[in-house]
Order: structure tokens, then C-alpha cells, then sequence
């Protein structure tokens, strides 16, 4: 396992959250589209949830995932993306001809990217994801707007995840959530800290059946991972490394129990502390 990525092969506490997402998705097969955003602290789960509903929901979706990327997004570039993946055909989104000026040629590619969504929703319920919108480019973000006025009875769910640290800096995603926000298609699902007990649980999980590392470092671990699911694991990995290191790793298992919130940490400031899990879902 060392020297290995770790994974924790099982979804801890996110139960609420999937199921209100599986539940969005249900509705928009049954015609009532929605536009979920989904945010989260770095590292919280945002892509892993993403992975979970898509792979719950193929049999009865077509299921499309796109990540914006960092560096050198190009204009709209997720929304073709999307459409690549889930129509026969290429979108059909060329700029207009004619002298028409730059709004309405604007308007003319969101409603061509739009139809192309809705004939892929007229074929089977759609759940399209869009990873990383704190770095979507401003055309992508303009275009969820545009499908938040557009959108109707179309048998279709955007699920569009992003860094809640991140929104402000980004092209404008946070007004244009806030303005979604308005909309009857918008709904909404925070990522909170995992509680101390799920995070006992995620170590228990991810250590498996491999000799844990010893008490005090779980200890550590499980003190300074503020019950964020990605520092659970760089935490645990340079745990059980440095176990090798020094010779310590154990053939018993060390008992894993829930611990009392940390109430000190060296990770940088940017998270919460382990506290009890609230449902921070919010359907609407
Ligand atoms: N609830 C969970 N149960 C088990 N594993 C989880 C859970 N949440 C996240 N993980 C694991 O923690 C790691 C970080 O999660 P993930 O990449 O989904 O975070 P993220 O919110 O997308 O971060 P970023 O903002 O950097 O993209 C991944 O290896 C993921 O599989
Ligand atoms: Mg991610």
C-alpha cells in the first residue's frame, strides 16, 4: 500500500447528499430539469461524488462528465464537451453568419448547444456533470444562465461542482450562482467536514486489511485532518510511510475509534475543524 495512492473504496457519510442528488436526477427524468450546485472546500469529495452518481445513475441516464481546466480553458469548451459525449452527431454550434451583432450571435451558439442538449434529453434522461467550474471560462458560465431561463420539462440535470474557497477569484461563477440561484431549476448540496466518526471509519476503510499504522500516529492523523477526506489521506499515506521507514509497521490491528474534535491544527487555515456532520443539503 505505501508508495501506492490511497483510496478509501467506500463513500463515508455522504449518504445525504447522494441520495439528494439521485433524487434530483429522478425528477428530471420526470421532467423537471435542474441545475445542482455542488460545492466544497478543496479535497472535501466534490469529484469523488460526482464518480458516484454518475456510476449509480448509467443504467437509467446517459451520464456525461466534464472538468474545466486550470490553464487555458477554451470559450465553451466544457459545454462541447458535454455534447461530444452524448450526441451521435457533433454539435452543430458554428458562430452565425451576417451582420448580427456579437449578443445575438451569443444567443444563436447557447440555443444550437441547447437544442443539442435537449435532443440528447429527448433520447434518455441526460445527468451531465461539469467538475471545477471555479475555473470554467466566462462563456461556460454564461451558458448555465442562459439554460436556467431556457430550460423547461426537459428530461435533463446539470450538476456543476466547484471550490467553495475558490468562487470569488474565478470568472464570475459567483455572481452567476447567485443569479441561478433565483431560478425554480436551481438547487444546491454542500460538502461539509467529515465527522470524527466517519473519519475513523474512512481510515478503517482505506487501511483495510494492510497493518495500520501505530496508535499515536492515528492519533495525529485523525487531529490534524480538520475532516477533510483528501488530507485523511496524504495524512494517512506519509503515516504508514513513515512507519516503513522506521521499522513499524505491526501485524495487529490498532482499534479505531471516533476522537473529539482536533483542537489544535497544522494544516494552513483554510478548513474547519472535525465536527459532527450536519446535512447540508438543501433542496429546493
Ligand atoms: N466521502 C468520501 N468517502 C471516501 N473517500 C472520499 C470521500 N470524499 C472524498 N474521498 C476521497 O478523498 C480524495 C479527495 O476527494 P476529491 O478529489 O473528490 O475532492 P474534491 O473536493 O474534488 O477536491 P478538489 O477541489 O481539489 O477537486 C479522493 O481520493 C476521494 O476518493
Ligand atoms: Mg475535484
Amino acid at each position: 500500500m505505501v508508495g501506492t495512492p490511497l483510496h478509501c473504496p467506500r463513500l463515508i457519510e455522504r449518504d445525504a447528499e447522494l441520495g439528494a442528488l439521485v433524487r434530483f436526477a429522478a425528477a428530471a427524468a420526470g421532467g423537471t430539469p435542474s441545475i445542482v450546485f455542488v460545492s466544497g472546500e478543496a479535497g472535501m469529495g466534490k469529484t469523488r461524488l460526482l464518480d458516484e452518481l454518475r456510476a449509480q445513475l448509467q443504467r437509467r441516464a446517459a451520464v456525461a462528465a466534464v472538468a474545466c481546466p486550470a490553464f487555458a480553458p477554451a470559450s465553451l469548451g466544457p459545454i462541447y464537451s458535454l455534447l461530444d459525449a452524448l450526441a451521435p452527431e457533433p454539435a452543430s454550434a458554428d458562430p452565425p453568419s451576417g451582420n448580427r451583432s456579437p449578443e445575438a450571435g451569443q444567443f444563436q451558439v447557447f440555443a444550437r448547444l441547447l437544442d443539442g442538449l435537449r435532443a440528447a434529453a429527448a433520447r434518455k434522461p441526460v445527468v451531465a456533470t461539469i467538475d471545477d467550474a471555479h475555473w470554467a471560462d466566462t462563456a461556460t458560465l454564461e451558458f448555465l444562465k442562459f439554460a436556467a431561463r431556457a430550460l423547461v420539462d426537459e428530461r435533463l440535470m446539470l450538476v456543476v461542482a466547484y471550490r467553495s474557497e475558490d468562487v470569488g477569484t474565478s470568472a464570475g461563477l459567483e455572481r452567476v450562482v447567485a443569479q441561478i440561484a433565483r431560478s425554480p431549476l436551481a438547487r444546491s448540496v454542500t460538502l461539509q467536514a467529515l465527522s470524527g466518526e466517519g473519519v475513523a471509519e474512512f481510515i478503517e476503510a482505506t487501511v483495510g486489511d494492510a497493518a495500520p499504522p501505530d496508535a499515536p500516529s492515528l492519533r495525529r492523523v485523525r487531529e490534524r485532518c480538520e475532516g477533510n477526506p483528501l488530507f485523511v489521506e496524504e495524512l494517512l499515506k506519509s503515516a504508514l510511510e513513515s512507519g516503513t521507514r522506521s521499522g513499524l509497521l505491526r501485524g495487529d490491528r490498532v482499534e479505531v475509534r471516533p476522537l473529539a474534535p482536533a483542537k489544535t491544527s497544522n494544516r494552513p487555515p483554510r478548513g474547519r475543524g472535525v465536527r459532527d456532520r450536519k446535512t447540508a443539503t438543501k433542496a429546493r
